[in-house]
């Protein structure tokens, strides 16, 4: 038996705007997970066992393009020519593949990547076919395009290398340091929103007056360059004002939700240093910067205001 994990994630700033090639800010949330087992079987063909999302069944009896069976027919393609011996997906006789996961789905929390992430993985190890970071993410990439359709990669990126990630479409990984440990506390709507729709709104915007939604991105880029500066200056109090700015130009884009409004106004009157949504938007999940102190008061406040979960998480060096 053979088991993996990957962890969630969290957007800082430059959600969307990450799309169209501006740098956005994200980190590893560890206090979720999505885990795989691989194990040898007695039965025959490639079984999935998934019981979040209620699917028991064997690798053949799914579509193609269903992203669990994409995962496994894009890490055994490969494998197949490069490695006769270790055989490809046809060969393979009797494999148990368990996920499960803490992530809420279709939440911005990056629940389809960590999937990705820890599946390839559990496989690489089962099968001995190690595999890069740079490999791996690779092939969650394209994974992710059969959830979101036009991704950045930034979610697969920051979960595969389960570090702070500056991103930027297209170029090479590069990290960031954090100065002084800040604390966020993330709120959920409870409302699963897939970022698939959101993205594609986003664009019907942008291809109808681009010179206005290109400045908006540009703005949105401007923030992330400066929080990242503050962060590595550990000037982390001053990044709350950003936030705020982050998310009324994602209000302006519509991918905010009177739901997640209604969160981030709650933070910020229980006394948050600033609030934003994170991710896709529509629903999912908001962030909110605050005291370490404060954290435990902002969360109550958070799941009196409609709040399905919280988490309080450490941003550290
Ligand atoms: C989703 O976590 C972040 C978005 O910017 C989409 C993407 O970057 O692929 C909304």
């Amino acid at each position: 038996m053979t088991s993996a994990f990957a962890p969630g994630k969290i957007i800082l700033f430059g959600e969307h705007a990450v799309v169209y090639g501006r740098p956005a800010l994200a980190v590893p949330v560890t206090q979720v997970h999505a885990d795989v087992e691989v194990l040898d079987s007695s039965k025959d063909g490639i079984w999935i066992d998934a019981p979040d999302i209620h699917l028991h069944a064997e690798l053949n009896s799914l579509l193609p393009d269903h992203p669990l069976a994409a995962v496994i027919s894009n890490f055994f393609t490969p494998l197949s020519s490069l490695h006769p011996a270790k055989r490809g997906m046809e060969g393979q006789r009797g494999v148990e593949i368990k996920i499960s996961s803490t992530i809420p789905v279709a939440s911005g929390l990056g629940s389809g990547a960590a999937v990705s992430v820890a599946l390839i993985r559990a496989l690489s190890s089962h099968l001995d076919h190690p595999m890069t970071n740079e490999q791996l993410n690779a092939l969650a990439y394209e994974i992710e395009k059969i959830h979101h359709g036009t991704p950045s990669g930034i979610d697969n990126t920051v979960i595969t290398y389960a570090k702070p990630v500056y991103f930027v479409k297209g170029h090479l990984i590069e990290t960031f340091k954090v100065g002084k440990p800040f604390t966020i506390v993330i709120g959920d709507t409870g409302i699963s929103a897939p970022t698939k729709e959101a993205v594609g709104d986003v664009h019907v915007l942008w291809e109808a007056d681009k010179a206005r939604w290109e400045k908006v991105f540009d703005k949105i880029g401007e923030i992330v360059k400066k929080a990242k500066e503050k962060i590595e200056n550990g000037e982390s109090e001053e990044l709350g004002e950003l936030m705020n700015q982050n998310h009324s130009l994602l209000q302006e884009m519509t991918v905010s939700s009177p739901e997640l409004d209604r969160l981030v106004n709650a933070a910020l009157k229980a006394g948050a240093l600033g609030a934003k949504m994170s991710g896709g938007g529509r629903g999912g999940n908001m962030i909110a910067l605050v005291k370490p102190e404060t954290a435990e008061a902002v969360s109550r406040l958070l799941k009196e205001a409609g709040a399905k979960n919280t988490i309080i998480t450490s941003i550290h060096p």
